[in-house]
């Protein structure tokens, strides 16, 4: 299949371009390169470089496209609430873009990269799709704008259509080029950072007066190769004027001192922590139900969190 991957020079995108290509796939990039790198792109794929913004550049990436897995956007919720205009702008602007031309071009198939963070402050552990939709940030608010926009997308122009609500996406992918892993600046994430982290800088725990067991925040981790793994399962499953939402996690949910240990394991040696104050925005615990995706795309995570920050520390190495 010919495939279109916008965002395929970050990290998540990466990996999707390489197991995809590498299942014999003819893969197009759409990067405006703004957090992706250009370094990790293999050669053998079409590359352009454009925005979501510019729909004569979608257009150019579309030429000949199947079907288009859609990653392209800004994710970082902190700078949503900061710069909430930059993510309605690409987030929701640019997918319209996407939309439009994808209708133009006679491209019906479309796997979206939603977040739980639509879902905001859960009422219920686990998570259904079928929960509340409340997101308490622009970020997650811009996510679930486009999954309503796909939703009508697929009612009146037919498209075939899944939104991939992904909870805390982790690890690493090893390939010819060496591995494709996490590059953030700045890095806001938990395992990175930990990973990051030294005696003269301790790993910042965000909260140890949540009310869990240990204290801290639980949060639902899933690796970067089983969650490309569902994206290939919902595109084979597409349906003309359908469009599925599936949560992707792992079901289970690791607080902040628990990855932190599994962190200690992976280095064989301990790892120094501070504890901070509370993070804005952040909710105690978010832990997916992957029911519907277990069922409805026949697919499982295999990578545990050992795993994931194995490979994470690997990647930095
Ligand atoms: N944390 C720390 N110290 C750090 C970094 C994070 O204690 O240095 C804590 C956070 O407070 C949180 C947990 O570790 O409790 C995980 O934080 P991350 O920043 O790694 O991930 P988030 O859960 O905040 O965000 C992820 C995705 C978002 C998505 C969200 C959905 O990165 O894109 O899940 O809820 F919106």
């Amino acid at each position: 299949m010919k495939i279109l991957i916008t965002g395929g020079a970050g990290y998540i995108g990466g990996t999707a371009v390489e197991i995809m290509r590498g299942q014999g796939h003819e893969i197009s990039i759409l990067d405006d390169c703004s957090t992706g790198h250009v370094d990790t792109i293999p050669k053998d794929v079409r590359f352009v470089q454009g925005s979501l913004l510019n729909p004569s550049e979608i257009a150019d990436a579309l030429t000949g496209t199947d079907a288009v897995i859609h990653f392209a956007g800004k994710s970082l919720v902190g700078e949503s609430v900061d710069k909430p205009a930059l993510y309605y702008s690409v987030n929701v602007g640019g997918t319209r873009n996407l939309l439009d031309e994808m209708y133009k071009a006679g491209v019906k198939k479309i796997v979206f990269s939603s977040s739980a963070a639509t879902y905001g402050e859960p009422l219920q552990i686990p998570i259904p799709e079928s929960a509340t939709t409340s997101p308490t940030n622009p970020y997650g608010a811009t996510k679930l704008a486009v999954d309503q926009m796909i939703t009508t997308e697929s009612r009146t122009r037919g498209l075939a259509a899944a939104s991939l609500r992904y909870f805390n996406v982790a690890g690493a992918l090893h390939c010819d080029r060496g591995w494709l892993s996490e590059r953030h600046n700045p890095e806001t994430h938990l395992i990175p950072n930990i990973l990051c982290s030294s005696v003269e800088n301790p790993v910042k725990i965000f909260g140890s007066d949540w009310p869990t067991a240990d204290g801290t925040c639980i949060r639902d981790y899933v690796h970067v190769i089983d969650l490309i793994d569902a994206h290939i399962k919902a595109l084979d499953s597409l349906q003309n004027e359908l469009h599925e939402i599936y949560n992707l996690g792992s079901g289970d949910g690791y607080s902040v001192r628990q990855v932190v240990a599994a962190a200690c394991e992976a280095f064989g040696h301990s790892i120094a922590t501070i504890d901070s104050p509370r993070r804005p925005g952040d909710p105690a615990v978010l832990i997916a139900d992957i029911g519907k995706a277990r069922t409805g795309l026949d697919w499982a995570p295999t990578r545990g969190i050992q795993a994931m920050v194995a490979d994470t520390l690997a990647s930095f190495n």
